[in-house]
C-alpha cells in the first residue's frame, strides 16, 4: 500500500474520501485549454465541498447552484473578496440553474439580481412576482440519448414553446438573456451536443426574427464525460466538435458558458473502505465494508455508476459481492467485483474516480455518518 495512504488511514481512519486538489486544478485546465471560449460554471451539485469551490475560484471558475443554500455558500465565499459591488458580478460568477425554484427562494435571492434558468410559463409568473430583478435563461429540451443520467424528461422547453415563452417573459417585464441546455450527465454520445447546439442556434434566430435580439448568452450545460473506463470517448475530441459547431452556428459576440460538474471532480477523489464482515452466501463471497449505497456509494443508485473495487492485498481473484454496513439488503454496492478471495476483516479496499455525486448525496441512514473527507495538494 502507498505509504501516504497508510499514513492518512492511520491519522483519519476509514471510510476515507481522499480529495486531490491538484487533480481538480488539472481537470479545470484541461477544460479551459480545449474550450477557451467557454466560461466554466462548476456545478456544485456534483460535490459541494467548500475546498473545491475555493480551489476552482482561484483558477478562475464561476459556479452553477441549484438551491438557496448552494447560492449562499458560493456568494458568502465570493463576498470575502469584496468584489460584489460590481453590477454584473453575480452573473459573472453564479448561475442559478434549477428551472424550478420555490417562492421563498425567489424572494430571498431577489436582492442579488440573480441569473436564473426557467423552462415553463408558471415559472415565469413566479419569477415575475417574487424575483423581478432576475435575468432569465431559457432551458431547452435537447436529445440526451445514451447519457448515463438523462435529464430531459424532467427539464427543458420544447422547441415549439421556446419563442412563445421568451415573448411571455418579456411581456411580464423580465428579460431573457440567453438559452441553455443539458445533454444528460456523462454524455458519451457526442451527437447530442451537435443536435443541442443546432436547436439552440435555431431558437436564437427565431427569437431575433420576432424582435428579441438582445440574447447574448449560451449555456451548454454539463455532461462532459469522465474517463471511467477505456471506452469513454475523449473529452478533447468533444471539445473540437463543440468549438467548431459554436463557431459555425453562433455570432462571435455570444458569450458561451458551461456547467461541468462531474468532469471537474470525479477523477479527483478515491475512497478507502475497510472490510468489517465476510460471509459466503450461496457460494459467493460477500465482503461487508464500512461504507455503502446510502453513503459515499450513493452514486450507484442515483448516478447509475459502477464502482471499480481494488484491494491492496494480493491473492487469487474471484467474483465477489461488496455490500454496505446498513441493515437494508438494498445496500449492495456490487455483486460482481473481481477481488482476491483471501481478504480478511480489517483489510482495506479502495475505489478511484468517486469524486462526483458521492458525498454530495450521502445520507445518515442507520446512524452511519459516511466518509471523512481529507484534502491533499490543496
Ligand atoms: C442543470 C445542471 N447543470 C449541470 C449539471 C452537471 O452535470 P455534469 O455533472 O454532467 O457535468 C447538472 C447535473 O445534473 C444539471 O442538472
Amino acid at each position: 500500500m502507498d505509504k501516504k495512504i497508510t499514513q492518512l488511514i492511520e491519522e483519519h481512519g476509514t471510510p476515507l474520501f481522499i480529495l486531490d486538489h491538484e487533480k481538480i486544478r488539472n481537470n479545470y485546465h484541461t477544460f479551459k485549454e480545449h474550450l477557451p471560449r467557454v466560461q466554466c460554471y462548476y456545478a456544485l451539485k456534483a460535490n459541494s465541498t467548500q475546498g473545491i469551490i475555493e480551489t476552482l475560484f482561484k483558477e478562475g471558475s464561476s459556479f452553477d447552484v441549484a438551491s438557496y443554500n448552494e447560492f449562499m455558500q458560493v456568494y458568502k465565499y465570493l463576498k470575502t473578496f469584496n468584489s460584489m459591488e460590481k453590477k454584473q458580478y453575480v452573473w459573472d460568477k453564479i448561475i442559478f440553474s434549477n428551472t424550478i425554484k420555490d417562492r421563498t427562494t425567489l424572494e430571498k435571492i431577489k436582492q442579488y439580481k440573480p441569473l436564473v434558468t426557467f423552462d415553463n410559463s408558471e415559472e415565469i409568473k413566479k419569477i415575475a412576482k417574487f424575483c423581478s430583478t432576475a435575468g432569465l435563461i431559457l432551458r431547452l429540451k435537447v436529445p440526451d440519448i445514451g447519457s448515463q443520467v438523462e435529464l430531459n424528461s424532467k427539464f427543458g422547453a420544447d422547441v415549439s414553446d421556446a419563442v412563445p415563452l421568451i415573448k411571455e417573459a418579456h411581456e411580464s417585464g423580465l428579460t431573457v438573456e440567453g438559452l441553455s441546455f443539458h445533454v444528460g450527465s456523462q454524455c458519451t454520445n457526442f451527437d447530442n451536443y451537435s443536435k443541442a447546439l443546432t436547436i439552440a442556434a435555431r431558437i436564437f434566430k427565431a427569437a431575433r426574427v420576432h424582435g428579441y435580439d438582445k440574447m447574448k448568452l449560451l449555456d451548454i450545460g454539463g455532461g462532459f464525460p469522465v474517463p471511467y473506463d477505456a471506452f469513454t470517448p475523449e473529452f478533447e475530441k468533444l471539445a473540437v466538435l463543440i468549438t467548431s459547431e459554436i463557431t459555425r452556428l453562433f455570432p462571435e459576440d455570444i458569450e458561451i458558458l458551461a456547467e461541468p460538474g462531474r468532469f471537474m471532480v470525479a477523477t479527483a477523489a478515491s475512497l478507502v473502505t475497510e472490510i468489517i464482515g465476510k460471509a459466503r452466501r450461496d457460494g459467493k463471497i460477500f465482503y461487508y465494508i464500512n461504507d455503502g449505497v446510502y453513503h459515499t456509494f450513493s452514486a450507484v443508485v442515483f448516478d447509475h455508476w459502477i464502482p471499480n473495487f481494488k484491494a491492496f492485498k494480493k491473492g487469487d481473484h474471484e467474483v465477489c459481492a461488496v455490500v454496505g454496513p446498513t441493515c437494508d439488503s438494498f445496500d449492495r454496492i456490487t455483486l460482481s467485483a473481481d477481488l482476491p478471495n483471501n481478504l480478511e476483516i480489517g483489510d482495506y479496499l479502495y475505489t478511484e474516480n468517486i469524486g462526483a455525486y458521492s458525498t454530495a448525496s450521502s445520507t445518515k441512514f442507520n446512524g452511519f455518518t459516511g466518509a471523512k473527507i481529507v484534502h491533499i495538494n490543496m
